[in-house]
């Protein structure tokens, strides 16, 4: 499933993120591969302990917090650090890759990658080229989104950032392990929560909505690991 979550991060984040990322250290980001994916990746990436990304990471977990659809879609159960990164110049590309299954956190504890998430950082305008490309069931999803706006895919996906030929693009992006881990399930859950919202704006509570809301509950029980 992949998924828009448009405005996760305030007209406001996004200015202050541009003023943050003005001097930012850039450093090449090969060093976070795997590696397959090292001999594709050509891009930069900001050092987890520098200031700007310690704010941005800051702003993008707030700004999860604040999203229910975020909540809802991926259920997470851990976040890995989220991280900055940039293309363009010489280093402009991310090939085709699938990202690494398990992630380890600095204090040790395991992340297994369920879900990818692209944050973009800076408009579509400023940057030619620059797509995130996703292999997912019905063909290859081109993603290229304003800035502020997040997307949702399955890190089981083939995906690639194509090369940026004019400006710069800088997103966050990171990984989410999920309560539940089959993205079939997790759609599942996501249209019965959306529908039943939907339902009760329309129509209020009912013994309908009420016995749904449990099915709900009952099939998380049934699936979810915490
Ligand atoms: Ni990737």
């Amino acid at each position: 499933m992949l998924l828009t979550l448009p405005h996760l991060l305030t007209p406001d984040d996004v200015l202050a993120a541009r003023r943050l990322l003005a001097n930012a250290p850039w450093t090449d980001g090969r060093a976070s591969a795997g590696e397959q994916a090292v001999r594709v990746k050509n891009n930069e990436q900001l050092p987890h302990d520098c200031d700007a990304a310690g704010h941005i990471r800051a702003m993008v977990l707030r700004g999860l917090d604040n999203s229910p659809t975020f909540f809802s879609a991926a259920l997470p159960k851990r976040v890995f650090t989220p991280r900055v990164n940039r293309y363009g110049g010489d280093s402009n590309f991310y090939g085709k890759h699938i990202d690494n299954a398990v992630r380890s956190l600095p204090n040790g504890q395991r992340v297994r990658t369920d879900i990818s998430c692209t944050v973009f950082l800076n408009d579509p305008a400023d940057y030619e080229g620059g797509e995130l490309t996703v292999a997912d069931t019905y063909g290859e999803q081109t993603v290229k989104l304003p800035a502020g706006h997040a997307v949702l895919y399955p890190g089981t996906s083939l995906h690639q950032v194509k090369p940026v030929t004019r400006g710069q693009r800088i997103a966050c992006f990171f990984w989410v392990e999920s309560m539940v881990r089959s993205d079939e399930q997790r759609r599942l859950l996501l249209e019965l929560d959306m529908n039943l919202l939907a339902l009760r704006q329309q129509r209020g509570e009912s013994d309908e909505t009420t016995a749904l809301t449990g099915v709900y509950h009952n099939l998380l029980r049934m699936w979810a690991d915490t």
